[in-house]
């Protein structure tokens, strides 16, 4: 399996201060900035668009893993490609056509990611996998951090790791060291984490125990 990425989400920094959580994050060891982009229509919640994205790029030097939780992707993703995405991962739940967003993601030179919600069966994600470049599998309900992490993805995941062993397979929501420990068994090797990154006293040991089992 590919090495373990780790990608702390900005939802739990300090907004009043975000180019130094950037920086907090890149000295711990973090491999990609995870961005929540949520409409207020298809999630209960509000979080940032294109501009943040944009004025937060020049403050950043690692790739940008966004997660976009709105109604209609595809009218979004050239505007956020623009601002400075790599990774452009979009909901199944969403409106969106899945091939044609991958596709318009493809064309403007950036990865694809397509996530499921924990209620969608991982199932859903088989007839895109060799069109993507990652699948998000939600370990909480899409909408706010901090929630407790649920094991009903685990199964998901193993799913996903034997029919695409190549596939960049992450996993969002109540990350913390024991939690990501059981992803990385169960397959996954991308972890996004919010609470449980940017609340730690140590961020480089709590990175660090993401990548790696520490207790034996
Ligand atoms: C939830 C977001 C997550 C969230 C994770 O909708 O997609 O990225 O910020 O936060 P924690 O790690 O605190 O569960
Ligand atoms: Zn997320």
């Amino acid at each position: 399996m590919k090495k373990v990425l780790i990608s702390p989400s900005l939802l739990a920094a300090d907004f009043a201060c975000l180019s130094g959580e950037l920086e907090r994050m890149e000295r711990a060891g973090a491999d990609a900035f995870h961005l929540d982009v949520m409409d207020g229509v298809f999630v209960p919640n509000i979080t940032f668009g294109v501009p943040v994205v944009a004025s937060i790029r020049k403050a950043a030097s690692l790739p940008f893993d966004l997660h976009l939780m709105i109604r209609d992707p595809f009218a979004y993703i050239e505007a956020f490609a623009d601002a400075g995405a790599d990774w452009i991962t979009f909901h199944l739940e969403s409106e969106s056509d899945p091939v044609k967003t991958i596709d318009l993601i493809h064309r403007l030179g950036k990865k694809a990611g397509l996530s499921v919600s924990p209620g969608t069966p991982a199932e859903e994600l088989l007839p895109f996998l060799n069109k993507l470049d990652l699948v998000l599998v939600m370990s909480v309900e899409p909408g706010f951090g901090g929630q407790k992490f649920l094991e009903s993805c685990l199964p998901k995941i193993r799913l996903l790791r034997e029919h695409a062993p190549q596939l960049r397979i992450s996993v969002d929501g109540g990350i913390n060291a024991q939690t990501g420990k059981l992803c990385r068994e169960a397959g996954a090797d991308m972890l996004v984490a919010g609470s449980y990154l940017f609340g730690a006293e140590n961020p480089a040991m709590a990175v660090r125990s993401l990548k790696e089992s520490t207790e034996e």
